[in-house]
């Protein structure tokens, strides 16, 4: 049987120690995959690099919370209600089938339906029965009568649920921005893609704060001609961010900017420009939390334009959802020129009414009784809390009159959210930089990874296994490990087999030390997608691979 690319990729994946199919012993599980050697190097490498452009460049500050996340959390941010798939199960043979995956991608639910067009792809019965699945894994905290909790779909709750801590570590400047780096899992239906469809996954996520008031980006001047490669659901198009914005099809200077360092990122660490595009959502495809969305598409020839990131204006949504839900005050301050007094009117909760009336919920209702704007009309006072309105009787609070002197006003910042998803980055990189050739009429594999991204960053050789050629080759690989290089020392078999074995894993150079090194110090420098070899000294090797392979 022929192999299709993803055949040969995944190979040649497994063979050199790129990914694993987890737990194959047992006979394996959808949705799971491990990254083997060479595979954890490079995933490192682009969540180093990724990493580099958020945090040197553009200045956020990186955070670290916990996967498992509290019910209330998920309840708050609308995951329990809305993180679904709408979902089918044949009857006949059993199987589950998420909606989107088998009917035709230009059609809607409803017409399908009206059409009879679901029928089962395994054994064609008609499919009854459409349901909502939530997608989230979910768990007990503790041991009895734990608390609910689940895996987190996505790593931005855990910015979201710190926001005001964040604010104030920042010294209250917005915009600002915070990143994480983590797993995330989702108990995708029927997970079919391989490594594209994973049920636990690698996100790396930004959340970048602003003031709705003021959606435009510090340095978006020096981007404003830079071009994109956008795709509106129409046509094809390469135009520049500030064209994208004067003709509305980008709607502001943030998203626009955050669309350009992704582009950026994904080219320079070996996307195909030309299998590469920003394809807007159609509102039905929104998600429950975004008000605009561009998925930044890469093609593979297996699966078609796969999302690899997800670019999102969340607006308000979280944190006011999270304001809501805990009574927290979430707001930031908008600076004004001058302070001024003004007389504002406060709640002042009665606990000795609230707490019998409210148990438990009490603590978090009087909070966000405290927060409570100044109010206009003080005759009802209901609160927002677990998803329902709790109104509140007149004999659980005082309402005075105060006179304050403000120096701001409150408001809730608008997310920009930029969400990687690292697996499939990986993926298409593997698929996009492999290259299959013949050498002495053999099967030849080349791997093109950039040298920025890839594992091992030159293979290490001497020429013959003369005493001398070995120890100075030790020497020379040692000097660069100690440089933080990664390097591969290999004495084993023809220097044209030791190449091959380098090229397959995708390592950019490699060095031999030869019978000139013991007389000028020098070594050949072999460049793998070229093949030409430079001499170069000892000495300037270190400064040579940093040159090239590390981003500082
Ligand atoms: P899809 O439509 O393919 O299910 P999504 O719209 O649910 O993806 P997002 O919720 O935007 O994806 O998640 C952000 C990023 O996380 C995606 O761009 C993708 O790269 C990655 N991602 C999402 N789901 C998975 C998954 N099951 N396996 C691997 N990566 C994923
Ligand atoms: N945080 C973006 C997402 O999960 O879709």
């Amino acid at each position: 049987m022929t192999q299709d690319i993803y055949d040969k990729v995944m190979t040649l994946a497994k063979r050199r120690g790129y990914i694993y199919p987890s737990f194959e012993i047992y006979g394996g599980v959808a949705g799971f995959y491990s990254y083997g050697p060479l595979g954890t190097l490079l995933k490192h490498n682009i969540e180093d690099l990724w990493r580099k452009i958020y945090v040197l460049q553009e200045n956020c500050i990186e955070i670290d919370t916990p996967t498992i996340t509290p019910y209330d959390v998920l309840k708050a941010s609308g995951h329990v209600d809305e993180f679904t798939d709408l979902t089918v199960n044949c009857s006949k043979c059993k199987k589950s089938y998420k909606i989107e995956d088998i009917i035709d991608k230009n059609i809607t639910v409803k017409d399908a339906i009206k059409n009879d067009e679901i029928r089962c792809p395994t054994c064609g019965s008609r499919l009854q029965d459409i349901h909502p699945v939530n997608l989230m894994f979910s768990t007990i905290i503790g041991s009895g009568n734990g608390r609910q909790a689940f895996l987190r779909p996505e790593t931005a709750q855990g910015i979201f649920t710190d926001f005001h801590l964040l604010y104030r570590h920042v010294r209250e400047k917005i915009p600002f921005g915070v990143i994480q780096i983590g797993r995330g899992y989702r108990n995708e239906i029927s997970p079919r893609q391989g490594v594209i469809r994973l049920r636990e996954f690698s996100m790396a996520e930004a959340e970048i704060f602003f003031d709705p008031l003021d959606k435009n980006h510090p340095k978006f001047d020096n981007v404003k001609d830079k071009k994109l490669y956008i795709f509106d659901n129409k046509k094809e198009m390469h135009i520049s961010l500030e064209e994208a914005l004067e003709k509305k099809i980008i709607r502001n200077q943030a998203l626009a900017y955050y669309m350009y360092i992704t582009q950026e990122f994904l080219l320079t660490i070996g996307i195909d420009p030309k299998r590469f595009r920003f394809r807007k959502h159609a509102p039905d495809e929104l998600a429950h939390y975004a008000t605009e969305c561009w998925d930044a598409e890469v093609f593979s020839k297996r699966f078609g334009w796969i999302e690899c990131v997800g670019i999102a204006d969340r607006s308000a949504y979280d944190i006011n959802a999270h304001i809501q839900a805990s009574g927290t005050d979430m707001h930031a301050l908008r600076k004004l020129g001058e302070a001024k007094t003004v007389e504002v009117k406060r709640i002042i909760p009665k606990m000795d009414t609230l707490g019998p009336l409210f148990k438990e919920k009490a603590g978090r209702i009087k909070k966000i009784l405290e927060n409570m704007e100044p109010l206009l009309d003080t005759n009802k006072i209901t609160v927002e809390l677990d998803g329902k309105t709790i109104e509140i009787p007149e004999n659980c609070y005082e309402v005075v009159k105060k006179k304050e002197k403000i120096t701001g006003e409150k408001f809730i910042p608008h997310v920009i959210e930029p969400s990687y998803g690292i697996d499939r980055i990986f993926y298409c990189i593997l698929e996009h930089n492999y290259v299959e050739t013949k050498k002495k009429g053999e099967k030849y594999h080349v791997l093109r990874l950039s040298p920025l991204i890839a594992p091992i960053k030159t293979g290490v050789f001497p020429l013959t296994n003369d005493e001398k050629l070995v120890r100075i080759a030790r020497e020379v690989d040692q000097k660069l490990r100690k440089n933080g290089i990664v390097t591969y020392y290999d004495d084993n078999g023809s220097i044209g087999r030791r190449y091959a074995r380098m090229d397959e894993i995708g390592t950019p150079f490699c060095i031999t030390i030869d019978h000139n090194t013991t007389i000028d110090n020098t070594v050949t420098i072999r460049d793998r997608d070229t093949t030409r070899q430079e001499r170069k000294k000892i000495e300037k090797l270190p400064g040579f691979f940093k040159k090239h392979c590390l981003i500082v």
